[in-house]
């Protein structure tokens, strides 16, 4: 029986609508759950909202709510709609303002206390809302966000912390004997030489209730920090049996690296205090640039809007080009005039162009019907299976991409050198290309399916292959029935305004 793989986005702010990278992070989960659901592991796929934030009470007065709850549904069913727009394969979407949530935050909390690890006392520091973080003197210039830009706030309160000094060993030992631990590396040596020369500080873990939050159940004065709730959703969601038998601990947690530290530390060491076992993995995906390079974000105002997007180009396209054209680990830059080449060379020519014509040849000079009598094989994809496998397994999904790219130029490069099209008195040849050629096919369609489901569905009706799943890779004595055939990708002209 293979591993159960449960895997979870960030859950994302609704103090506005979302945004291209939240878009982004979600295709790259979803394309990572599909997969795993191809290789026939039992996946679980959670992503949701994080509402307890004081920025989102801010959010809301400014956007004219007088009832946070409200201003928070309201845009909560933005990113519901995306999730559906964007045709994912979630099993749960969570909200922390449900009771689910609440119950095992206050359950995490109460643990915690009891054992002297939530402690009350005095803090003070520079507070940025827009991160719902503190910053020490020494890490910010003229007291502004490093992140955003803005004036920090100066808090000083009575409340409680969380005591993760006494864990900055034991969480330097996980991340060094645990290599998988942080995905990429260069993330785990930064967070690594941070805990390494810095002094783990204890964490102000709540906040004066106004009204809007978790209550801290010892002290209802005070909610729980809106950071230490937040990282507890991925565990909520699945703390009630039988999930938490089948999907805890989780297999990968995908989030972008401005919330690396989080993760990387706050989060496992909440876990291990309260004897919880860790993720395998967390994944830390770069951050999608504008086309000029800059950083996308709400509070810079830059955002590329993902409905006009999804309005305008396929899923598939979408779904490609943040796949393949943005290596993993690493920040890039979203360009529409990129993407269209992408979809004009790549997706039509190369692939799409590759299953029509023969389809369509074969269709024309042997029938619907293609049987593997006298054929011989000469291709064989199950290795392409396996490094493509490798390379998902080691989080290069934009390297799988590629490996699956060499191969379908080498079918190209074979029919363009043998020219089967020519062959006039052979019929036993000509059929033995294009069943070779209608194998290569089935075989990228099925691998294709977590990366572009739409047109690699399409392409397996065409030969009347829908639902086949890795056995399809076997060269086996099938018939190839061939359907209707359809364009899969349509060739884009660039739009004036984008380039
Ligand atoms: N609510 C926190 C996460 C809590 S997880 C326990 C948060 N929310 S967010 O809405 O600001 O961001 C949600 C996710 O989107 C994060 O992983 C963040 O890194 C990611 N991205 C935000 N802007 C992004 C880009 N411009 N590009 C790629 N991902 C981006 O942080």
């Amino acid at each position: 029986m293979l591993d159960p793989f449960y895997v979870t986005t960030a859950i994302d702010y609704p103090n506005g609508a979302p945004h291209l990278g939240h878009v982004y992070e979600k295709i790259i989960t979803d394309t990572y759950a599909r997969w795993y659901r191809l290789l026939g592991r039992q996946v679980r796929f959670l992503t949701g909202t994080d509402e307890n934030g004081q920025k989102l009470v801010k959010a809301g007065e400014a956007a004219g709510y007088e009832d946070t709850q409200k201003y928070v549904d309201t845009n909560v069913e933005k990113f519901k709609e995306l999730c559906r727009d964007l045709n994912l394969t979630h099993d749960d979407f969570i909200r922390t303002t449900e009771q689910r949530h609440h119950r095992v935050v206050q359950e995490i909390w109460e643990t915690l206390e009891a054992k002297g690890d939530i402690y009350f006392d005095r803090y003070s520091g520079w507070y940025c809302y827009h991160c719902e973080a503190f910053y020490m003197e020494g890490q910010v210039e003229d007291l502004q966000c490093p992140v955003h830009g803005t004036k920090l706030d100066f808090l000083e309160e009575d409340g409680f912390f969380f005591r993760m000094s006494a864990y900055q060993n034991w969480i330097i030992d996980h991340i060094k004997s645990n290599p998988e631990f942080i995905f990429p590396n260069a993330s785990r040596k930064e967070i690594l030489s941070r805990l390494e020369n810095d002094e783990l500080r204890d964490l102000s873990v709540s906040r004066p209730n106004n009204g809007w939050g978790i209550p801290v159940p010892s002290k209802p004065e005070h909610v729980v920090y809106t950071w230490f709730d937040a990282l507890i959703n991925y565990y909520s969601a699945v703390r009630e049996e039988p999930l938490k038998s089948s999907y805890w601990p989780a297999a990968m947690h995908v989030i972008g690296k401005d919330i690396t530290w989080f993760h990387t530390v706050i989060w496992p060491v909440m876990l291990h205090a309260v004897n919880v076992s860790l993720p395998k993995q967390i994944h830390v995906h770069g951050m999608l640039l504008a086309a000029d390079g800059r950083k996308m974000s709400k509070s810079l105002d830059n955002v590329i809007d993902p409905y006009e997007l999804i309005d305008h180009y396929s899923l598939d396209l979408i779904r490609y080009y943040m796949v393949r054209a943005i290596s993993s680990g690493s920040d890039g830059r979203f360009s529409v005039a990129d993407m269209i080449d992408r979809n004009n060379n790549e997706l039509a020519n190369d692939f799409g162009n590759l299953a029509l014509r023969v389809i369509k040849l074969s269709k024309k000079r042997i029938g619907d019907a293609i049987d593997s009598e006298g054929v011989t094989q000469e291709f064989n994809f199950i290795p392409l299976a396996e490094q493509m496998t490798q390379l998902m397994d080691q989080r290069e999904h934009n390297r799988a991409v590629d490996k699956l790219w060499e191969a379908v130029n080498q079918v190209n490069a074979y029919l363009n050198t043998h020219e089967p099209w020519r062959i006039k008195d052979d019929p036993a040849a000509f059929k033995n290309y294009m069943y070779n050629s209608l194998y290569a096919i089935r075989c990228f369609a099925i691998l294709l399916q977590p990366f572009i489901p739409t047109a690699a569905g399409k392409t397996l009706e065409m030969l009347s292959c829908k639902g086949v799943g890795m056995s399809g890779l076997e060269f086996g004595e099938y018939t190839f029935e061939l359907g209707e055939t359809e364009a899969l990708f349509p060739k884009l002209e660039l739009p004036g305004s984008t380039r």
